[in-house]
């Protein structure tokens, strides 16, 4: 299936990467791109719990939305086998799916979510009940990456020059992204300049699929090296970092891919406005500080080649965290759908998760 370009009557917003399609879900190979789009078809809860594994699809919200379409597929498949124990046979494919990564809590929020619609289904045809439950999380993801769209945007004096880091996308969300969701609204308004993405290394989801993303939306985009990114910050080149998250713990502190700290302390040192755009699903509070949350660890292999290619020096060993935490006093707003903090408090993290 070649690549689907969805119609938003939101300028551009043409990328979508997660579509239940028919009776099946559809989710385009993140780890073939830019090269190619191709879509592959999920037809089980494994293939599902294989995906989010193997990158297939990632970022956190998209994470938590894959999951939910696994728990139809999973529902559907466990209620075909015996309609009577489906509800007790079906937790150990949602402790799978759980099990997929560990650092974005979108995951659990979203299997969460589910199970309550399991609690609630009845019948052959429940699964149709937690297809809706699915469905609203995506929708509901998208109506708040386009609110966090707004209220970031206007946070940004007019022009400016922002950095981005890693996807938060819509490749990473279930479409217009948290932190590209700022940069699109911001672009669309004249609010932003310039956008710099980093190649994020080892997975490039800068120079891979950031870049890929807003080039489709015609958004222009320079890629910098991630060690570039001091320097161009000392250079008076960027007037805000703006990143997404894949938690946020209820003090505020944020885990992120790898390198976001690294900007946060360089913004900081350089007058640099600092920004976090995450939904409301991202946020954890029954984790009380950053250094609680689980930080996946990759293979040494992401390092050791590049493009499948090995480039370090026979021997030389690796150490692959994929993820670090950037301290709350680093960050200057947390843009979530519910509202705006600036340098965020413990209290005001838990003003915006509550319902
Ligand atoms: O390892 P990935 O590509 O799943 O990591 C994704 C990120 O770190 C994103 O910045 C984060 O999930 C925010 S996405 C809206």
């Amino acid at each position: 299936m070649p690549y689907h370009r969805r119609m938003s009557s939101f300028p551009h917003d043409s990328v979508r990467a997660i579509h239940w399609i028919g009776d099946g879900l559809r989710l385009l190979d993140q780890r073939r791109l830019p090269d190619e789009t191709r879509f592959l078809s999920a037809t089980s809860v494994d293939d599902v719990t294989g995906a989010i594994r193997d990158m297939t699809v990632r970022g956190a919200p998209a994470i938590g939305i894959a999951a939910a379409y696994g728990v139809v597929l999973a529902a559907r498949a466990r209620i075909a086998a015996d309609e009577r124990t489906w509800k007790q046979a079906i937790e150990e494919d949602l402790r799978g799916l759980e099990g997929a990564r560990p650092t974005a809590i979108n995951l659990r929020w979203a299997i969460g979510r589910m199970r309550g619609a399991i609690g609630r289904a009845e019948g052959i045809d429940a699964w149709r009940d937690l297809l809706a439950e699915a469905r609203a999380i995506h929708e509901e993801d998208i109506a708040a990456n386009r609110r966090m769209g707004e209220l970031g945007a206007a946070l940004l004096a007019t022009p400016s020059n922002v950095l981005t880091h890693c996807n938060a996308g819509s490749l990473a969300t279930g479409g217009y992204g948290t932190a590209l969701g700022v940069i699109r609204c911001g672009y669309g308004r004249g609010a932003v300049r310039q956008v710099y993405a980093d190649e994020t290394r080892p997975w490039l989801q800068g120079s891979r699929l950031t870049a890929w993303e807003l080039l489709q939306d015609r958004i222009p985009v320079r890629l910098i090296a991630d060690g570039a990114a001091s320097y161009a910050m000392q250079q008076g080149k960027v007037d805000w970092v703006i990143v997404g998250a894949d938690r946020v713990a209820a003090n505020g502190d944020v885990a992120n891919k790898i390198g976001t700290y690294s900007l946060a302390l360089s913004a900081r040192h350089h007058g640099v406005g600092f920004m976090v755009v995450a939904p409301t699903s991202t946020i954890d509070l029954a984790t009380a500080r950053g250094d609680q949350i689980p930080i996946e660890s990759r293979a040494p292999d992401e390092i050791l080649a590049l493009c499948s290619r090995r480039i370090a020096a026979g021997g030389a060993d690796a150490w692959n965290p994929v993820f670090d935490v950037t301290p709350a006093d680093l960050i200057d707003v947390l843009v979530t759908e519910r509202g705006v903090a600036r340098r965020p408090t413990p209290a005001d993290v838990a003003a915006l998760a509550a319902p």
